[in-house]
This record gives structure tokens, sequence and C-alpha cells, in this order.
């Protein structure tokens, strides 16, 4: 069976393209590999763990000795990487752990997957996911698009932007056979209470101050986690190597917008009156270099591969909102220990 290592697959994002690749494919075996950070986690994937074409391995991908020997172990003929620091506020406060990860992390894997494949590429393929964020901020105008120059803000993002290049250079350099996608802001159930969406369901469930950043009109473009699953897995199969695909939900809100959303249909939910949990809405203090907008142009990947998003932003909603109120034990879970301490740091 043709193996395929599917990095940070306990995350938020990989633990769906995880559970897509495994019950789509039975025959490919599925190797998942994950660190568990505080964003790791392996419930999101436990449906599965049992599956006979699935493997999970705990490891680093800073780790080069290891990430050489797994690959000479198992001759992994495509990678499809997610593992990533991937929170804004974090980098802000501790930049060099995103380096660490994004960059050599990514440097590793590429190293190893050039030096197993080199003498003969053929059929073998390296996706590495990526985010909006490399292009920088939009104004009020314009959409990104496959072309937009890189002009990261952020640590995070300068990090990813950084990972995309190297990605790119190894194409280039030593023909490494590679895609990337930039994908917009993914919403969704498994996705770590630290992020808009996910922070203020919790929140609102706990009657907790809702804290919006500076005056809330910045600008983002929200598409629902499946459906950037269904287009890693069309790249994957069917994009065109040396590519990059933009990937993005044409669903731009701005922050205030989807937050006082978000508190009518949780008044709904929970049953209470009407504009209860708009009561909690907090201005606080902005995100350093908070970007303004993002927005994608998804043509390309429209019109070459056929893909578009299948979930309408009230589903999607709606949907994730559920989960969450189905799942308060995975909530508590993931919001005890080092959360409460990140917590009290970041909104004191
Ligand atoms: P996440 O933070 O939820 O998950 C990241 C996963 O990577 C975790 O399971 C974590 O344990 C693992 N990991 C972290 N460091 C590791 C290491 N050194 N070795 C091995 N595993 C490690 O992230 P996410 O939101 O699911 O994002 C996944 C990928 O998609 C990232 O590359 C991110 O940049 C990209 N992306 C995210 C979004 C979004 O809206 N969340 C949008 C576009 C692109
Ligand atoms: O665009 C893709 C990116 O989307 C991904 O690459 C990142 O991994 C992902 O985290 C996300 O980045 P953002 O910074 O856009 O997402 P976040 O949920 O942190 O913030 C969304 C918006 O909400 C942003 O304008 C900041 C604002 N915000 C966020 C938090 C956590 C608040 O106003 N208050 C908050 O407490």
């Amino acid at each position: 069976m043709k193996k395929i290592l599917i990095t940070g697959g306990a995350g938020f994002i990989g633990s769906h393209v995880v559970r897509r690749f495994v019950k789509r494919y039975p025959d490919l075996n599925i190797f998942n590999l994950d660190a568990l950070t505080y964003a790791g986690n392996l419930e999101n994937i436990k449906d599965i763990e049992n599956q006979p074409n699935y493997v999970f391995i705990k490891g680093d991908i800073t780790d080069a000795d290891f990430i050489n020997s797994l690959f000479n172990e198992h001759k992994f003929e495509g990678v499809i990487h997610l593992a990533a620091e991937s929170h804004v506020d974090r980098s802000i406060t501790d930049p060099l752990a995103f380096v660490k990860t994004n960059v050599i992390g990514t440097m590793n894997l590429l190293n190893a997957f050039r030096d197993l494949w080199k003498d003969n590429y053929d059929g073998k393929r390296f996706y590495h996911v990526s985010t909006d964020e490399v292009y920088g901020t939009l104004g009020t105008e314009g959409l990104f698009t496959e072309t937009t120059p890189y002009s990261p803000n952020s640590p995070y993002s300068a990090s990813k932007a950084a990972s995309d290049h190297f990605v790119r250079a190894y194409g280039e350099t030593y023909g490494l056979p590679y895609v990337i996608t930039n994908c917009s802001n993914n919403y969704g159930p498994n996705h770590f209470p630290e992020k808009l969406i996910p922070l203020f369901i919790n929140n609102i469930i706990n009657n907790k101050p809702l804290p919006v950043y500076g005056d809330g009109k910045y600008t983002r473009d929200w598409l629902y986690v499946e459906d950037h699953a269904r287009a890693i897995d069309l790249v994957f199969h069917e994009g065109k190597n040396h590519e990059t695909y933009n990937i993005g939900g044409f669903n731009e809100w701005q922050n205030i917008d989807l937050v006082k959303l978000l508190c009518t249909l949780m008044d709904v939910k929970l049953g209470r009156t009407e504009g209860e949990s708009e009561k909690l809405i907090t201005y606080v203090k902005d995100r350093p270099g908070h970007d303004l907008r993002y927005a994608i142009d998804a043509s390309k990947i429209n019109k070459e591969l056929g893909w578009e998003p299948s979930v309408t932003f009230e589903q999607g909603l709606e949907k994730t909102i559920e989960w969450y109120l189905n799942n308060e034990e995975w909530l508590k879970n993931v919001t005890s220990g080092a959360y409460t301490e990140y917590y009290s740091k970041q909104y004191q």
C-alpha cells in the first residue's frame, strides 16, 4: 500500500484531513505525525484510531534525525504537511517557536523527502498547506490572487511565508514535485478555543466577556473546515506540480458583525433572551500589526479543479455551534490547565 504522511493530523484542520483520507482511500496507508503540542489532541481523531489503513506517530518535525529515519523506514510517497504553530497572538509573544516549527520543521521534511526520492520523483508529491496571511493585508478593495506579492506582517505569517519560499525553492533547485495552497480563515468542529470563533462560543457559554480587538472592523474570509479538507484532497490528487492554489470561502465578515451574529445564534440555542449574549462584548487593546482585511480570489482552483465551498456560512456556523454544545467534555479538557494561564496572560 502506498504510504502517505500527514503532519499535524491531531490539530484542527489536520484532523479533518486525516479522517477524510482514511475513510475515502482504503488503499492508502495514512501515517499521522504529530507532536501533540497544546493544539494537538488525539480526541479529535478518536473515531478512526482503529482503522486498518491508519497509523499515528508521536514525533516532532524539528528533529531532523528522527524525520530522516522515519522517511527511510516508511518511504512515504506523498506528504501533506499541516503541522505548524498556527496562532498569530502566540507568535507575537514567542516568535522563535514559529521559526523552529514552521521553517526548520518544514526544511527537515523537505530534506528527507528530497534525499529519499531525488533519483526518481515520478508519482511522488510534497503538499505544503499554507495561509493567505503570507500576502499581508488588503485595504477595503481587492482580493488576494496567486500572484499577489508576499508581504507578511506577523511573526506567524513571516514564518509561513519563509516555509512557502523554501518549498518553492526546492522545486526550482532540486526539482522536488510540490504543490502549495494558501487558504483563508477556517472554522468548524475541533477548533482550539484560542481563535476567534471557538473562543467566543466558549465564552458565551460561560457568560465571560467577549474580547474584540481594536474597533472590531477587521475583516476575514471564513471557510468551513471540511470544505478546506475537500480542497486539499482535490489538489493532492489533481493539482499540478509547482503550482499554488488559493482557497477561500467567498465569505467576508467584519469581526464585530460576525460576533453579533454568533451572539444572536447562541441566545437562541441557550434559551437566552434576545440581546443577552451581546452584552458580553468588550472592546480590548488591539493586536499589534493587525491585518485589516483578508479576502481570497479562489477562481483558479474553481476553474482548474472545479472546487467551490459546499457549506454556507449559516449552515457551517449552525453545525459548529451544535458541535461545541454537544462536546462540552472536549471543551472542558482543552480549556483546563495551561489554557487558563495562556488566557489570563493574553487577556489580562
Ligand atoms: P493547529 O494549531 O490546530 O494544529 C497544528 C498541529 O500541528 C497540532 O496538532 C500540533 O500538535 C502539531 N504540531 C505543532 N508543532 C509540531 C511539531 N514541531 N511537530 C509535529 N507536530 C506539530 O493548526 P490548524 O489551524 O489546524 O492549521 C493547520 C495548518 O493549516 C497550518 O499549517 C496553518 O498554517 C494552516 N492554515 C490554517 C488556517 C486556519 O484558519 N486555522 C488557515 C489557512 C492555513
Ligand atoms: O487567514 C488564515 C489564518 O486565519 C490562519 O493562517 C491562522 O492559522 C488562523 O489562526 C487565522 O488567523 P487570524 O489571526 O485571522 O485568526 P484569529 O481567530 O486569531 O482572529 C480572527 C480575527 O479576530 C482577527 O481580526 C483578530 C480578531 N480577534 C481574535 C481573537 C483571538 C479578536 O478580536 N479577539 C480575539 O480574542
